[in-house]
């Protein structure tokens, strides 16, 4: 279990065992690789960011990691595997998300890409990605790092 400051000072804490917050997580974050590039989408208010969002009535947590994948990227998910679940604590209200890791496995234009501007394939991540400003927030505190060394532990990619 790790806790860190997230890019706007609010505690987050991470975590790779198996739901340690919550079994019904509202949300989820799918860091998705596709032909050994990272396949991003850009969201019209927060930048690039990997796809994910809200879980809806009626759907798991994997069921909607799918679905936002889709929906902001237009890419069909070939293998998920979960990697850990954070827990931030805001001003107001506090979120828990699932983090996952997705394979793609192919990716098609879409009319409308929800709130985002659609897919962007980035063949590295940038290293000062904290000092973008083009990237979202959420790409901008340890919950990547975290997930990106275990990406790189367990699946091999970069
Ligand atoms: P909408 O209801 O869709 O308009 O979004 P919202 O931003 O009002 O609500 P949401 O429940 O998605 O998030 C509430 C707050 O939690 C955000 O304003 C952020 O401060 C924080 N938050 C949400 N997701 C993340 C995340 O992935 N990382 C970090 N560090 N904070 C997050």
């Amino acid at each position: 279990m790790k806790t860190f400051k997230d890019y706007y000072n609010n505690e987050v804490t991470f975590s790779f065992a198996d739901h340690p917050f919550s079994d019904d997580p509202k949300h989820v974050w799918v860091i998705c690789c596709w032909q050994g590039k990272w396949l991003l989408t850009n969201h019209k208010d927060r930048g690039l960011e990997f796809p994910g969002g809200k879980v809806e009535q009626g759907e798991t947590p994997l069921e909607a990691a799918k679905r936002e994948v889709m929906e902001e990227t237009g890419a069909t998910v070939k293998e998920i595997s979960y990697i850990g679940q954070y827990i931030v604590k805001g001003k107001s209200d506090t979120v828990i998300k699932n983090v996952y890791y997705a394979i793609i496995d192919r990716i098609e234009k879409q009319n409308d890409y929800f709130e985002t501007n659609g897919p962007v394939i980035l063949n590295t991540l940038p290293e000062n990605i904290k000092e973008h400003r083009k990237f979202s927030f959420i790409m901008k505190d340890d919950v990547l790092t975290n997930s990106l060394e275990y990406i790189s532990n367990y699946f091999g990619k970069q």
